[in-house]
């Protein structure tokens, strides 16, 4: 049985809808389907979804992922699907993974800026660019927060020094403290 890897860029035919947390609805469904059929056919892998792109990477059966592709391709939640990467591997490098998914694009911002581009066009990526956004999938963390990836790059520069919660819990205890020492400084 060979095993094999692909990655393709496209844009979503969808309009993302705004959500304060957790993953954009349209994307949520498909990572539903993906993890219940991929875990089944053993094929393992990554979805990265911003600025209305999908950069999505498989692995598996050679025959498992080509059925996959096909149905993908003809999926009309997206459009202009361009491979980026199709060729045969040893071994799976997504273990556990039936399909990843990116919440937070930090590492994928930096990324992006390192190489001179201002959104996320992955049908633009080289082979090593293509790389480096499988590495980080894979590399990513999904213990954190889950965050939609709509508008991913304007909402970086939105992102605070200190988040609202941190900096009210700090006021309160500067607060406490000094209410605390004006009335120590009375019982003296
Ligand atoms: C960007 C994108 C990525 C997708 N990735 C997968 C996937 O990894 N696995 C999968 O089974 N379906 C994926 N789908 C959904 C398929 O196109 C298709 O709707 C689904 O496989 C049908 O599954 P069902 O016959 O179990 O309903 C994806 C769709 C889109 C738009």
């Amino acid at each position: 049985m060979s095993l094999m890897r692909l990655a393709y860029a496209s844009e979503a035919t969808f309009a993302a809808k705004p959500v304060e947390k957790g993953v954009e609805p349209n994307v949520a469904r498909i990572l539903m389907v993906s993890r219940r059929n991929n875990a089944k056919d053993k094929i393992v892998g990554g979805l990265y979804y911003g600025d209305d792109r999908f950069f999505q990477y498989l692995e598996g059966d050679e025959e498992a992922v080509r059925k996959l592709y096909d149905r993908i391709s003809r999926d009309e939640r997206h459009r202009n699907i361009t491979i980026l990467l199709e060729e045969p591997i040893e071994a799976r490098t997504f273990t556990n993974w039936s399909m990843k998914y990116v919440p937070l694009s930090s590492d994928v911002n930096r990324f992006l800026d390192s190489q001179g581009m201002d959104a996320f066009r992955p049908s633009e990526f080289n082979r090593d660019q293509c790389e480096e956004m499988i590495r980080l999938i894979r590399d990513s963390s999904q213990d954190g927060r889950v965050v939609s990836h709509n508008g991913v790059r304007s909402a970086r520069k939105k992102q605070t020094v200190i988040p609202g919660g941190i900096l009210t819990g700090l006021i309160v205890a500067v607060v406490v403290v000094v209410g605390a020492m004006v009335y120590a400084s009375t019982m003296l």
